[in-house]
């Protein structure tokens, strides 16, 4: 696996092998990597001859009074998980490479609306930060197809908006949300949770698949089946912040005939904000 940290370096291999008809890979991290990291992994190497990782922790995805300088880092761990699972050439940039004029003139790209609903609305400058980093990454790297877990369901919808509107020669794939036995989607800031607080953070992924069973069998008024998921958050210990049903394309309110749809929502566990979601399809 080769190691690299400036744009020229990662512009020279990648045209190297794409000079030879290879097809190119990417796969953005923050590090810190898991089974549900490994997966998107291992499907590219799968599909595709070369595997390119981006590690890095973007500043400018994080609130002022979110958790940028106590996100895990665990880089040598990572380093082996990824020679373990055949990766080809780890991107590790710095901050003056991915910002050289720092943040505050840095160009951005926002995708308006999608970008502001569900997450956006608890967290105001998240997908700017995303949409800006990913595009940075897209082309520097240069891939035929990058990979985007559905554990961060609005996140993979922004960034296929962006390719389609900023007409971005790169296909996006998403992948199937991994989780531990009890159900919970695994996620760095698991480790956040004290032993009591893990216990109870099974219920965010089982109060929404009983929302979803409620919706198919017996109340098709998703209002009431949003507060049934909100009522069963509250009551295994979570504080939710919000559960609702969309559209999968777009993340839109569902209209009558709208088949493809996602449950998703968020919730407090002690002081930890943890995410879900669960597509499902409607009967005709
Ligand atoms: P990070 O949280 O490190 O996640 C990297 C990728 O792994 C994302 O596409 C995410 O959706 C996926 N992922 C995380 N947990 C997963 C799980 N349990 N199952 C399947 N996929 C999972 O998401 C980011 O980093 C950043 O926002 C990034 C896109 C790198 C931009 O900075």
């Amino acid at each position: 696996m080769k190691l690299v940290s400036g744009i020229e370096d990662v512009r020279d291999w990648v045209s190297s092998h794409r000079a030879r008809g290879a097809s190119v890979s990417l796969v953005p991290t923050m590090g810190n990597l898991h089974a549900g990291h490994r997966a998107l992994i291992r499907r590219a190497r799968a599909d595709n001859d070369i595997v390119v990782v981006s590690l890095y922790v973007n500043p400018f995805q994080f609130g002022p009074t979110e958790d940028l300088a106590t996100y895990p880092r665990t880089e040598a761990e990572d380093r082996a998980v990824m020679l373990e699972d055949g990766v080809d050439l780890l991107f590790m940039p710095a901050d003056k490479v991915m910002y050289p004029r720092g943040l505050e003139h840095q160009t951005r790209v926002e995708v308006p609306h999608l970008g502001s609903i569900l997450e956006g609305s608890s967290r105001p400058v998240f997908f700017r930060g995303v949409t800006t980093v990913v595009n940075r990454l897209l082309n520097i790297t240069q891939p035929d197809v990058a990979y985007f877990g559905k554990k961060d369901y609005q996140q993979m919808v922004i960034i296929k908006r962006m390719i389609s509107d900023l007409a971005m020669p790169v296909d996006i794939v998403g992948i199937d949300t991994v989780r531990d036995g009890d159900g919970l989607a695994l996620s760095s800031r698991n480790s956040y949770l004290t032993p009591a607080e893990r216990r109870i953070a099974p219920a965010l992924h089982r109060g929404l698949c009983r929302g979803i069973d409620r919706l198919k069998h017996a109340h098709p008024d998703l209002d009431r089946v949003e507060n049934g998921v909100v009522n069963d958050w509250t009551g295994a210990g979570i504080e939710p912040d919000y559960v609702s049903v969309r559209r999968r394309s777009d993340l839109e309110l569902p209209e009558v005939g709208d088949r493809d749809l996602v449950i998703l929502g968020a919730g407090y566990v002690g002081t930890t904000r943890l995410i879900d979601n669960v597509e499902f399809d409607v009967d005709p």
